[in-house]
């Protein structure tokens, strides 16, 4: 029998480790650390998106598509073998940066997740084939195998033209882009889809179609946004504004849904699965208007050369909306105890360190004062967020003790 409960608190693991390394790194501007800042990086970002997001999200799905398609032995053999790669991955690229080891690593996971792509396009019973949100996570994986494109080109772009090339960066960006746009954002409403369909909640099939290809053909199109740090032929800007208004457009609909249904969904979405899923979609329609205006000549100049601006975008989406509703989602499926300490001090954490950074970001851009000790101002924000974390994770122990 599969143990739900003991993968997700496996992905819960990895959250805490991931925000270690965020404090570690965010240390680093405060004081001289005996480790290699980039190398910590990398850790961090496999870490949370194949550890952590990965982890969480396919449990889900193996839970709402595939428990019952009598494969649970050959999945137990690919979930611990996909988490052999992940303990593979944690330790190697903090000693050694993109060296053999963690190569190796990584590229046997892309492989395993390739397996479960396989398994849950084969094995789902054709009855769930029909769901609207099986259509929408049938995409999110195919997402999830397209993203894998930018790891693959980047060995041959490394080994060519070297990572000071562009098409280094952009490659980092494709991947980045496909694993956060197109497959967490894109299973996560699946998952929102999956819930509404089990409360007996459907969108109509033209409501759906119209959601379903404004969200997609955004998806792919927001990646030229991704590009505009070249400062490319004003057709791509074009590109990008349009993407950015097709996945408001999408949104509007979904939005338009919850709302019209709210009193059922109120009747059967625990409350405090409610206020998180609030807040990430509070995030998400700051992350659709940043989007949206990040996308023009003036503004996508002044975002791309301001790493803060960078980083802080990342975290909102990351942070926020990824986080935040793979959390409430895994709260609703009776996996995970949420503390209310431990939700006000991610959502306080996470407030704090987003404004820190985006003030220091715009220190230069708007010439502002200067904040004084604004990265050890930051460096504890980020605390208060691995407190949360941690603070989460500690407590299932607990409950279940
Ligand atoms: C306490 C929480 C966290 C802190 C303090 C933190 C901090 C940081 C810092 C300082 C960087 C380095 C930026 C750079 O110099 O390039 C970084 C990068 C990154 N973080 Fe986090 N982080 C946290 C949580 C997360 C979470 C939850 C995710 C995803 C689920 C995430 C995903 C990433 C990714 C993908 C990068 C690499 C971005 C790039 O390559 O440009 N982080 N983080």
């Amino acid at each position: 029998m599969i143990s739900f409960k003991k993968h997700v608190h496996i992905a819960l693991g990895y959250f805490v480790l991931i925000a270690i390394m965020g404090v570690v790194l965010r240390l680093f501007a405060v004081t001289d650390l005996p480790f290699k800042y980039r190398y910590i990086v990398h850790s961090h970002s496999h870490i949370a998106l194949l550890g952590w997001v990965y982890t969480g999200l396919t449990t889900i799905l193996y839970y709402l598509y595939l428990r019952k398609s009598g494969i649970s032995k050959k999945y137990t053999y690919l979930f611990w073998g996909t988490q052999a790669t992940i303990l593979g991955m944690l330790f190697s690229f903090p000693f050694t940066g993109y060296a053999l080891f963690s190569i190796i690593f990584s590229t046997l996971f892309l492989i395993a997740s390739y397996v479960f792509v396989f398994f849950f396009l084969k094995h789902t019973p054709e009855n769930l084939k029909s769901l609207h949100s099986y259509k929408l996570m049938r995409t999110a994986v195919w997402f999830m195998v397209f993203s894998s494109i930018g790891p693959w080109a980047l060995g041959i772009i490394m080994s060519t033209l070297g990572n000071s090339s562009p098409w280094y960066r952009n490659a980092i960006y494709f991947y980045l882009h496909f694993q956060y746009n197109g497959w967490f954002l894109v299973a996560l409403c699946g998952v929102l889809l999956r819930i509404f369909e089990q409360n007996g909640i459907t969108l109509s099939q033209k409501n759906f179609e119209r959601f379903y290809y404004l969200l997609n053909a955004g998806v792919v199109l927001t990646f030229f946004i991704s590009i505009l740090w070249m400062q490319p032929h004003w057709l791509f800007y074009m590109l990008a504004i349009t993407a950015a208004i097709l996945q408001i457009g999408a949104f509007c609909i979904l939005f338009g849904k919850i709302l019209w249904e709210r009193s059922v969904l109120q009747k059967h979405i625990p409350k405090q699965t409610g206020i998180i899923l609030k807040f990430a979609g509070f995030c998400l329609a700051v992350k659709l208007t940043t989007q949206l205006m990040g996308s023009f000549p003036q503004t996508a100049e002044i975002i791309s050369g301001n790493m803060d601006y960078v980083i802080s975008y990342l975290h909102w989406v990351f942070i926020g909306l990824i986080s935040a509703a793979l959390a409430a989602f895994l709260h609703y499926f009776k996996w995970v105890f949420l503390s209310n300490t431990a939700m006000i001090l991610y959502i306080i954490g996470f407030l704090l360190t987003e404004s820190l950074i985006f003030y220091r970001g715009s220190m230069n851009v708007f010439n502002l004062p200067a904040l004084p000790d604004i990265s050890f101002w930051l460096t504890m924000a980020s605390v208060l967020l691995l407190l949360a974390i941690a603070w989460l994770f500690i407590y299932q122990l607990k409950k279940r003790a």
